[in-house]
C-alpha cells in the first residue's frame, strides 16, 4: 500500500511525533509506502509531496513544528466572488496519480471537517487530532495541548513573582479562540485569581468587585488569566488589553496585560504529547492496514480507538459550564466572570 500524509490548520507540538509514528509504523509493521503532502491541503492541489523513507522520520520526534509544513486553505471553500470550486475533483485527481491507497490527515476541526468531505467522496481518509485548543469532538484530548498548557503554566508562574513585587494586577492572554481548555487548565494550574474563558458570559463588575474584594482582604496582586476568545462586547483590541484597561479604570489597581501568544505553539513537544502523538500515529497506521477509513484516531478514558469523521467534522467540544473543572475552580474561590455559576 501506499499512504499520504499532511498536516494542516494551525501548527502544535508534536506533529512530528505523529508523522513519525505513522510512517515508522506503517514501513516497518505493514511495508507500507509513505509520502508526505507539502503545507496541508493545497499540497494535494498543487502535487508538492515530500519523500518519507525511514531515515527522514529518524530524529523528528522532539522536532516542534511539522517536517510537512501546514497551511489553512480550505479545499471545498469557493475563493472570494467564486459560487464553486473544483479543489475537490483535483485532489481526487491527484490522489489517484500519486497512486495513494490511504491519506492520514492531521489537524484540528477544520482539518477533519475536510478530511470528512474527502471521505464522503470516496478517498480512503484516517484522522489524526491535534491542536493546543483541545477542542476537537470525538476525542478526550489533542495533542498539542499538555505541551501547550506548560508553556502557559510557566509563563502565568512566572508573573506572580513580578506581580507580587510591584503589588499589580497581572491580566494574561491565552491563545483558544472559541474553546477556554488551556486558559482553564493554566489558570488552576498555576492558581490564577481569575480566569475568563469564551464558554462563559463574564460580567466586568464581576471581575472587578472580585479584585478589589482581594485587594481589601490584604492580598498585594492578583493574576487574571484571559482566553483570546472571550465574548466581544464591541471590543477592538486584543482580549487582555480590554479587560486590562477596565480593571485599571474600574478598580484603580495598578495593571499590566502580557499577551502570550505563539510561544504556546512553538518547540519541543512534552513528553506526554509525544506518547500521545505516538500513539496516535501508530494506530492511524493500524487502521489502514485493517481498513477502517473514514475514521479518527482517539483518546477515550485513556484507550486509544476510533470515531467516525461523519460523527466529528463541524463540531467543536467545548467547555461546559457544568464540567468537574469549573465546579472545582468555583469551590475554591477562582472568579470566572459570573455569579450564576455558584
Ligand atoms: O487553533 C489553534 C490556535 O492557536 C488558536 O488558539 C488561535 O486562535 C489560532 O490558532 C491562531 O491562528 P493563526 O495561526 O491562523 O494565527
Amino acid at each position: 500500500m501506499k499512504i499520504g500524509i499532511l498536516s494542516a490548520g494551525g501548527d502544535c507540538p508534536g506533529i512530528n511525533a505523529a508523522i513519525r509514528g505513522v510512517g515508522k509504523t506503517a514501513i516497518v509493521r505493514y511495508g507500507m509506502e509513505v509520502v508526505g503532502i507539502a503545507n496541508g491541503f493545497s499540497g494535494l492541489v498543487d502535487m508538492e509531496t515530500i519523500p518519507l523513507k525511514e531515515e527522514v522520520l529518524s530524529g523528528i520526534l522532539t522536532m516542534g513544528g511539522t517536517i510537512l509544513g501546514t497551511s489553512r486553505f480550505k479545499p471545498f471553500k469557493p475563493v472570494a466572488g467564486e459560487t464553486v470550486t473544483d479543489n475537490p475533483q483535483i485532489i481526487k485527481e491527484n490522489y489517484k496519480k500519486l497512486g495513494l491507497d490511504a491519506l492520514v490527515c492531521i489537524g484540528g476541526n477544520g482539518t477533519q471537517k475536510t478530511a470528512n468531505l474527502l471521505s464522503r467522496e470516496g478517498l480512503n481518509i484516517i484522522g489524526i487530532p491535534k491542536t493546543i485548543d483541545n477542542d476537537v469532538w470525538g476525542t478526550d484530548v489533542t495533542f498539542g495541548f499538555d505541551s501547550a498548557l506548560t508553556i502557559a503554566t510557566d509563563a502565568i508562574d512566572r508573573l506572580h513573582s513580578t506581580a507580587n513585587s510591584h503589588k499589580r494586577v497581572m491580566v494574561i492572554e491565552i491563545m483558544g479562540h472559541h474553546a477556554g481548555w488551556l486558559a482553564l487548565y493554566a489558570g488552576m494550574a498555576a492558581g490564577g485569581d481569575v480566569i475568563l474563558i469564551p464558554e462563559i458570559e463574564y460580567d466586568i463588575d464581576v471581575v472587578a468587585n472580585n479584585l478589589l474584594d482581594r485587594n481589601k482582604k490584604g492580598k498585594p496582586y492578583s493574576i487574571v488569566v484571559v482566553a483570546e476568545g472571550i465574548k466581544k462586547k464591541k471590543r477592538k483590541k486584543a482580549a487582555a488589553t480590554y479587560i486590562g484597561e477596565k480593571i485599571e479604570r474600574m478598580t484603580g489597581l495598578e495593571t499590566r496585560v502580557t499577551i502570550l501568544g505563539y510561544i504556546q505553539r512553538g518547540g519541543s513537544p512534552s513528553p506526554m504529547d509525544r506518547i500521545l502523538a505516538t500513539r496516535y500515529g501508530a494506530y492511524a497506521a493500524e487502521l489502514i492496514s485493517r481498513g477502517e477509513f473514514g475514521t479518527m484516531v482517539s483518546l477515550r478514558n485513556n484507550e486509544i480507538t476510533s470515531v467516525p469523521l461523519e460523527e466529528v467534522g463541524g463540531k467543536l467540544r467545548l467547555v461546559e459550564p457544568t464540567d468537574r473543572m469549573i465546579k472545582k475552580a468555583t469551590g475554591l474561590g477562582i472568579c470566572l466572570g459570573s455569579n450564576s455559576l455558584d
